[in-house]
């Protein structure tokens, strides 16, 4: 894919200016980069810590032939391209489904997409050098789990690398390949996690991730498979004596 990044020092949120470069037929390959974002937006209402520091972009996708299955799975591959990343760098990155990414138990990425007629913003948050978040903020950053920490510019590169031969393999009818890659990095296999969606919650054993990016839960007798939802708690099985 080619990229063409266009930079901000502060935004409110780049999500929300990707939007707006997508309303006005932004190709797919825009992105939206800033220094800071002043109401940098989470997952299911959260504010997201965005000071300098971090790197914080949205990216205009435009994935034409893909269905709703595939498109799901969009943020699967980004969370997947951040952790082949931080590989790179010497650290050993899990995701946690859906989109977190964490290093020593401890999330320092976060992905928000949102749909917006035919475009997908998908929207990447890293904390590299973060620090100084308020109270009650829960977050950790790269810097203080590695030697050397790239700048915002340098990880966008990676990113940009990483990203596209997932979104090709997506956008070509191989998400199960996408999946498959996705599985090494799954942290929440086999752990006892307790998730919550819009309906319910489910305390079960995670047993994956299933054919369309679901997650799938075990609970007695019964295998659920979750498409939205937040895994509130995961803890390791410990095996009975
Ligand atoms: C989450 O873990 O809840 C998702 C966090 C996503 C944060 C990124 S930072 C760049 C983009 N702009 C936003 O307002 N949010 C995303």
């Amino acid at each position: 894919m080619e990229y063409t990044v266009i930079e901000f020092t502060t935004v409110t949120s780049t999500n929300d200016v990707a939007k707006e470069y997508a309303k006005r037929g932004a190709p797919q390959g825009t992105i939206i980069k800033a220094v800071s974002q002043t109401k940098g937006r989470g997952r299911l209402g959260r504010t997201w810590y965005s000071p300098e520091g971090g790197l914080w972009f949205s990216l205009v996708l435009r994935p034409e032939g893909t269905d709703s299955m595939d498109r799901l799975c969009i943020p699967l591959a980004a969370g997947l391209a951040v952790c082949d990343m931080l590989s790179c760098w010497g650290l050993e990155p899990v995701c946690k489904w859906p989109n977190d990414v964490l290093v020593r138990e401890s999330k320092v990425c976060g992905i928000l997409a949102e749909s917006f007629d035919d475009a997908l913003i998908l929207g990447v948050g890293l904390n590299l050098r973060v620090d100084g978040a308020p109270e009650g903020v829960r977050y950790a950053s790269i810097h203080r789990l590695a030697e050397d920490v790239l700048s915002p510019d340098e990880a966008l590169q990676y990113f940009g690398q990483a990203f596209s031969p997932y979104y090709h393999l997506l956008v070509t009818g191989q998400r199960q390949k996408v999946l498959e890659y996705y599985r090494k990095y799954d942290v929440l296999f086999g752990r006892e996690v307790q998730v919550i969606t819009f309906e319910r919650q489910i305390n079960g054993v995670a047993r994956g991730i299933g054919p369309c990016g679901e997650l799938l839960v075990e609970t007695a007798g019964a295998v659920h498979h979750i498409y939205s939802g937040d895994v509130e708690r995961c803890r390791v099985m410990h095996a009975r004596s």
